[in-house]
């Protein structure tokens, strides 16, 4: 067979795991004999002239970087190459130049690694310049639709996990509420998913409309059963009970959720009288080192889109997924179109349920 030459990219917010990614996406296509280009800094790694990348050696994988946050290619979650912010305030389409740069880095395929949002760019991208793309579903929001998991997700429930692990003694040795607010964007999966398995009382998700009233007899009831503190976890979109969303707004006009747990906190305060502090995990979610959880799914899915270049599969635009027990291949297409938030009929929210955890209505 000849000899390939492959390019890797993550894009879109970092997370555990992507690190474990490229290093199985490089053992495995130099198995083959193939070639691995990185690409810096996602597609804004070709905006600029030479694009910016480096070829990729097994070697370097050797020792921490399965174990290593972040990624060492870089990523950016903005600058989308349709719709690209100049310096003037004025908005261009440099999708052009940023398939010349595919171009002149001579690539059989690409594999992108990212979320819904990037997957959507990307595969624009792709398909303009008819570059072969497959695409590995990463993300702490778990989001993305048909695969059941994406790279990040698990370390991020570990953190949040070992968050509450954290709070309870300090929340029982004062005769606290802890709130812990969580990232997931529009999707409560983390906040679900870690607020079960951390004992949380509560659990706030942006799929399900509460009230203050069933929230605070949930705690009030809690202190008459004799226990001396609550937690409480809720998912950063989550809106007031007036529909307002909390967001924080950054100097580049960037928007992102953030503040809802102090609202919570001040509102169960005032009507059940207890003492409450919260904790915004944030990004702490996204830096750590991969569970092995996380290791292994970023191996199985950088093995298999490997795999797919290999069979020219890559050609119509793919996604590894995972699906009952297997590694799978999608349309990217249709990954992108299956958004995936907490379903309310699903086995965690009715584990939730019947532990009693109140989720709000
Ligand atoms: O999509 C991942 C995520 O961490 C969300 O959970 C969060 O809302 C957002 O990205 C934060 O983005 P940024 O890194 O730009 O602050």
């Amino acid at each position: 067979m000849a000899k390939k030459r492959i390019g890797i990219l993550t894009s879109g917010g970092d997370c555990a795991g992507l690190n474990a990614v490229i290093r199985a996406v490089v053992h495995s296509a130099h198995h083959l004999g193939w070639d691995v280009v990185g690409i810096q800094d996602g597609t804004a790694g070709l905006l600029v002239h030479p694009p910016q990348y480096r070829v990729l050696t097994p070697n370097e994988f050797d020792g921490i970087l399965l174990r290593q946050g972040g990624t060492i290619l870089g990523t950016t979650n903005k600058g989308n190459p349709f719709a690209f912010p100049m310096p003037d305030g004025s908005v261009k389409d440099r999708s052009g130049e940023i398939v010349a740069g595919f171009k002149a880095l001579n690539l059989d395929a690409v594999i992108g690694i990212g979320g819904d949002g990037s997957f959507a760019i990307l595969s624009r991208l792709a398909k303009q310049g008819g570059i072969n793309m497959v695409g590995i579903p990463k993300t702490i929001d778990n989001d993305i639709g048909m695969t059941e998991t994406s790279v990040g997700f698990d370390t991020a429930v570990a953190v949040a996990t070992e968050a509450l692990d954290r709070l309870q003694p300090t929340a029982a040795s004062h005769d606290r509420i802890m709130i812990l607010e969580v990232m997931g964007r529009d999707a409560g999966h983390i906040a679900l998913a870690a607020g079960i398995a951390g004992g949380a009382d509560v659990i706030l998700i942006p799929e399900i409309k509460y009230s203050i009233e069933n929230i605070a007899a949930k705690i009030r009831a809690v202190k008459e059963s004799g226990r001396n503190f609550g937690l409480v976890v809720v998912s950063e979109a989550v809106k007031t009970v007036d529909g307002s969303k909390f967001e924080v707004s950054y100097s580049d006009g960037q928007k992102r959720y953030g503040g809802i747990g102090n609202y919570i906190g001040a509102k169960l305060a005032e009507s059940t009288g207890s003492e409450t502090r919260v904790t915004v995990l944030g990004h702490v979610q996204r830096g750590s080192p991969p569970t092995y959880n996380d290791r292994l799914l970023a191996s199985a899915f950088g093995v298999k889109a490997v795999e797919l270049i290999r069979q020219r599969q890559s050609k119509c635009g793919r996604m590894v997924a995972w699906q009952n027990r297997e590694v799978v291949d999608v349309a990217i297409e249709d990954a992108i179109k299956a958004y995936q938030d907490v379903d309310l009929n699903s086995p965690l929210v009715h584990t939730a349920r019947a532990l009693g955890i109140s989720l709000g209505d």
